[in-house]
């Protein structure tokens, strides 16, 4: 397939709210990496105005935007063209312009398997993966982490009802389970990594039973959640087990290395990036 890539054109980040977004940083610092410009703005969309404003978007001479929370479900609605993992998810971050209609993608689960396999070291297949959560979160990579072949993928959350309707659209395929946080404890499991992908961090709360023992030998405890200081979740697998931990800014990153490879052409260096943010987190 060949794609015509945009000369010129104008890039946003679409959210509400907005202002707290790296994205713009992280984008400028890739396009300085691999020699190339990009306009690439953060954008405070009206609540319920995703569509129309897209569309003023796209007449400012928009060509390709990412799209954060609340609005993955409309960028998704909105696009007619869908990747794959964007259809999984029913959710869409990334979309793209194509000649005369939007294209979306979900790339938060390519984001979180290449953070985990490339940047941790840890490759998936074969693997025991639980996975804490059933949002829009979870629905974001769950399709993107079967395809790397764990030997098992459990999910567990908070309203099992909401796992187990997940879990239906891919058990026929896939060799992923719902089980219950009580299940979960009874029955002793243990993995090799786990990814915290519930919102729990955000109220310090944690996801799990304090007394939950669920790490495999050299397990990687995993959150989506990052901040200067370790989330709850993660202090708390660094002293039940853990051998090693790692928060979401990797994952933030390189799904935007992912977005940009699409646009731009060129897959950019993540590392460096990485590093820039994790000091400037560390000085705030
Ligand atoms: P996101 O897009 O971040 O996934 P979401 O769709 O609102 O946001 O989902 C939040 C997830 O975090 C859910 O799985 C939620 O569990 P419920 O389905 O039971 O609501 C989970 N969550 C939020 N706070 C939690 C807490 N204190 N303990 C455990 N799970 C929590």
């Amino acid at each position: 397939m060949t794609t015509t890539l945009p000369a010129s054109g104008r890039y946003a980040v679409f959210g509400n709210p907005i202002a707290h977004s790296k994205s713009p940083r992280i984008h400028a610092m890739f396009a300085a990496s691999v020699g190339q410009q990009i306009d690439y703005v953060a954008r405070l969309c009206p609540l319920g105005e995703f569509a129309a404003d897209l569309e003023r978007f796209r007449n400012e001479g928009g060509v390709g935007a990412n799209v954060t929370v609340p609005f993955k479900l409309d960028a998704f609605a909105v696009a007619r063209e869908a990747s794959l993992r964007a259809q999984q998810a029913g959710a869409a971050n990334f979309l793209m312009w194509r000649g005369d209609h939007w294209y979306c993608d979900n790339t938060d689960g390519a984001g979180l398997v290449r953070d985990i396999e490339t940047n941790q070291g840890v490759a998936l297949r074969g693997k025991r993966v639980l996975l804490l959560g059933a949002g829009g979160a979870v629905r974001g990579v769950i399709g993107p982490l079967l395809l790397r072949e764990p030997e098992a993928l459990v999910v567990v959350n908070r309203t099992h009802a909401t796992a187990v309707e997940l879990v239906g659209h891919y058990a026929a395929q896939y060799p992923v389970t719902a089980l219950t946080t009580e299940q979960l404890v009874a029955t002793g499991q243990r993995f090799d990594v786990v990814i915290n992908a519930t919102s729990a961090s955000l109220s310090g709360a944690l996801p799990l039973p304090q007394d939950a023992a669920i790490f495999a030998p050299d397990a990687l405890a995993y959150d989506m959640m990052y901040g200067k200081a370790p989330t709850v979740f993660l202090q708390w697998a660094g002293q039940h087990g853990a051998a090693r931990t790692c928060d979401g800014l990797g994952m933030l990153v390189e799904q935007a290395a992912e977005s940009y490879v699409q646009w731009r052409g060129v897959l950019p260096p993540a590392a460096p990036v990485m590093a820039q943010l994790r000091a400037e987190l560390l000085a705030s």
